[in-house]
């Protein structure tokens, strides 16, 4: 039986900080996060993301710079996503299968500067083709899924052949982490990780993203009919379970705070290392409550990203990496 008041005072552990560190259950360091950057085309550029303040679009040249302050934080992996220029982009999103696409040289890049930083790099369509999809879309404006999968897997050769450790597909096409997984092996990349992203939602929170890769505008539709229904929660742990017997190294669960049940639950089931998303709408509604002046930036930053590692997190994506990396060394 536990005693009651007053034998426990459930105030007294909390009564000082030395106390509270002692006991607490949970620890962030910067090594739980994974910090995305955008990659823009020409030279000698930061272009600002206006629905992301603070996030801003690099020229591959400028990557080193960005790599060497993750390095310096203890930042252990960078997520990296093309702006691919509007010129490049066709109805099958062929440039994403270009060994010398914009992704491929920004690898390169940061693998030059930073050799032994992680590289995480997305597997999808969507900032490749005119219209915005994941996948290749027929006449009647269906995600084929089979054709898709197939350039979902060179695309993912590419990316591990100009030095990806880790790929990430966010496409929600079925059937796409073996497919990858068998390309993997029959090339020799047999050390290069999966990180599926097994649990996407359908959800509002992508907007701000959309923005920096450059297919908001050009999106026609939703992709309702690949990623998840936000009421489901049995069919995450059967995708789970799918992408895991696929060959997943790693599954993560997409947007981050409102989906911290399925973390907990995949967590629970799996006992893999699970990661969340905490999205582009998460950052930006972060930043609009601070700038609204209903809440500090800072602490809300610490008390989300601990509440991913709460949940069952291995590490978390998230756009205020390196800020909370700063915060976590000057705590
Ligand atoms: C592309 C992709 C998206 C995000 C990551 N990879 C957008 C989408 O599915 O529409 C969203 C990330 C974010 O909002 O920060 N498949």
């Amino acid at each position: 039986m536990l005693s009651a008041f007053p034998a426990a005072r459930m105030r007294r552990s909390r009564s000082a900080a030395w106390s509270r560190a002692l006991v607490a259950e949970t620890v962030l360091t910067p090594s739980d996060l994974i910090w995305p950057l955008f990659v823009t085309g020409g030279e000698d550029l930061e272009e600002p993301v206006a629905s992301l303040p603070g996030v801003s679009r690099w020229s591959v040249d400028r990557l080193a710079e960005q790599a060497r302050t993750a390095r310096d934080l203890g930042i252990p992996c960078l997520a990296l996503f093309p702006n691919t220029p509007v010129e490049l982009r066709c109805d099958e999103g062929r440039e994403a299968v270009n060994p010398d696409n914009l992704i491929c040289r920004a690898i390169k890049a940061v693998k030059n500067a930073v050799p032994d930083i992680g590289i995480l790099t997305d597997v999808a369509l969507d900032p490749y083709t005119t219209h915005g999809h994941d996948g290749i879309v027929d006449t009647r404006g269906d995600v084929l899924n089979d054709d898709t999968t197939k350039l979902l897997a060179e695309q993912a050769l590419v990316q591990a052949a100009a030095g990806a450790d880790i790929i990430a597909p966010s496409d929600m096409m079925d059937g796409r982490v073996g497919v990858i997984r068998r390309a993997l092996e029959q090339e020799g990349h047999c050390n290069v990780q999966i990180m599926a992203y097994a649990a996407k939602y359908a959800s509002a929170f992508y907007g701000p993203f959309r923005d920096a890769v450059g297919s908001r505008g050009l999106l026609k539709g939703d992709k309702k009919s690949y990623q998840m229904d936000p009421r489901n929660a049995e069919e995450a742990l059967r995708e789970v379970a799918l992408d895991l017997a696929e060959g997943a190294d790693h599954v993560m669960v997409k947007p981050g705070l409102a989906y911290l049940d399925i973390v907990r639950r995949v967590k629970e089931r799996f006992e893999v290392p699970v990661f969340a998303y905490q999205v582009s709408g998460e950052y930006a509604m972060i930043e609009a409550a601070a700038v609204a002046g209903a809440a500090d930036r800072d602490a809300l930053v610490l008390e989300t990203l601990i509440a991913f590692k709460r949940a069952g997190c291995a590490g978390v994506v998230s756009y205020h990496a390196p800020v909370a990396a700063r915060l976590l060394h000057d705590s």
